[in-house]
């Protein structure tokens, strides 16, 4: 294993990403603009393609830089697994779902570990970089690469370290967001650690898999507690007759102990919806009952049907109904500026409409097309007379794109989730 410390640190060690999403595509360029050769490998044939053709389908990376890549040679992807036995290094990037029942899906990453076993070698480093709960590293993905007869530590090097990239954010990025790392063993650490050294500003090395695999939970499960919480702030200042929003614009000058969350439809995209509920199986598994996930967890789903309800009231007192009026939303994205729609709780607020029989239309610059919980919709351009004969538009995803103040000018009535609208003044506009 020394060999590989001494190819990374020189830069010439071949360095794999499995699952060329949102997560291992920034990763993979990292790893080539650090001067490594990286070959990227997804069963998606079109993702596969598109990098090849230097085009790029995640907002945050730029067709340039992936064209820029492929021509020096550095990264090139491809959807054959054989490529593993080439590679010094195996980041593994695939989607870590719920089942419908809310216990862990595992099967991506099960079948990315099976593909690396059937090629691994002697002085190869591999890396789970999927967020999952506590234990998987050794539970699962070391028993299956331990089944071709080479042994951790030894024979090759296992470690987890969690992505904690936040698509969309202009500031923080693959590249200056410290990257935690914990190995199956101290030398399983000191190499993961020293293969990011190479291409991320700062590691932090933490004293085992399981505690690494447990500081993106927390990190994920303190935003989804404080979110419901705060939706239920939200909710309580709606029977109390308060504008949440000025409530918690004015606590957020308090200079310490406070950190202002914000209200909204619900959960979205594949992180704060999905990973608490890893901690929490696996809490249950151990005879543990989690009580704060579970909790949030039933504040948030239940934002849709508030959104529906405030839509409704709002519609009411225009004397009309929501089977057969125009409803147009205003962003479906699960969040401001990214091209994700997975888990957006515009999907729940949508689909509720449909059933209560509201003719719908939709919105978004990053979403050009619907296709999906029995929704068949194209995205409407903004342009004049765009919300002509519209009855109510509701604004969920809070897009610097849209033109607000045309909205509030010709919509006769908009229901506000994401506080859009701040600054604006109107009859017509219902705030969460
Ligand atoms: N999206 C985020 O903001 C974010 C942030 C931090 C962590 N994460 C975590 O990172 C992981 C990946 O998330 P993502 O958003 O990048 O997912 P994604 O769906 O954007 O990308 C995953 C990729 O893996 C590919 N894939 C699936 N199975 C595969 C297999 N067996 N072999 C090869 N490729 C395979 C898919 O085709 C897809 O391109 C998840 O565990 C997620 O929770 C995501």
């Amino acid at each position: 294993m020394e060999n590989l410390i001494d190819k990374i640190r020189r830069h010439e060690a071949r360095c794999g990403i499995i699952g060329l999403g949102y997560v291992g595509l920034p990763l993979a360029l990292e790893f080539a603009r650090a001067g490594f050769r990286v070959t990227g490998i997804d069963v998606d044939r079109g993702k596969v393609d598109a990098i090849m053709a230097g085009r790029s389908y995640v907002v945050d990376v730029s067709d340039a830089e992936i064209a820029e890549q492929v021509a020096a040679g550095r990264l090139m992807a491809t959807s054959d697994f054989a490529a593993i036995a080439e590679l010094d290094t195996v980041n593994i990037c695939v989607p870590t779902p719920l089942r419908k029942t809310k216990d862990p899906d595992l099967t991506f990453v099960v079948s990315a570990v099976n593909e690396i076993r059937r090629h691994l070698r002697r002085g190869q480093l591999v890396i789970l970089e999927s967020t999952t709960y506590p234990g998987t590293t050794e539970e699962v993905v070391l028993p299956a690469l331990e089944a071709s007869g080479l042994q951790v530590g030894r024979d090759f090097c296992l470690a987890f370290s969690p992505e904690r990239i936040d698509p969309g954010n202009p500031q923080f990025n693959t590249r200056n967001i410290p990257k935690v790392v914990g190995g199956v063993t101290p030398a399983c650490t000191e190499m993961a650690a020293a293969l990011y050294a190479e291409c991320v500003d700062q590691v932090i090395p933490v004293s085992s898999t399981r505690v690494a695999e447990m500081v993106k939970l927390l990190e994920n499960t303190f935003r989804s507690v404080n979110i419901g919480l705060v939706n239920e702030i939200a909710l309580m200042s709606h029977a109390l007759g308060v504008d949440v929003w000025e409530v918690i614009d004015a606590a957020k000058t308090k200079p310490f102990g406070f950190m202002a969350f914000y209200p909204g439809p619900g959960l979205g995209g594949h992180c704060i919806p999905i990973d608490p509920f890893y901690l929490s199986w696996k809490a249950k598994m151990n005879g543990f009952e989690p009580r704060f996930i579970e909790l949030a967890g039933h504040i948030n789903e239940s934002m849709p049907r508030f959104v529906v309800e405030k839509i409704t009231d709002a519609l009411n007192r225009h004397k009309k109904s929501v089977r057969g009026s125009r409803v147009h939303i205003l962003g479906v994205a699960y969040k401001a500026g990214v091209n994700d729609i997975r888990e957006s709780p515009a999907l729940n607020v949508m689909k509720i409409l449909t059933d209560k029989g509201a003719m719908l239309s939709y919105s978004d610059p990053y979403i050009p097309a619907i296709r999906e919980e029995g929704l068949c919709l194209d995205s409407l351009p903004q342009k004049n007379g765009w919300l002509a004969n519209i009855d109510c538009v509701v604004v969920l995803t809070a897009h610097r794109e849209f033109d607000y103040g045309s909205v509030v000018e010709s919509a006769p009535l908009v229901v506000d989730t994401r506080n859009a609208l701040q600054g604006y003044r109107g009859e017509n506009i219902v705030r969460l």
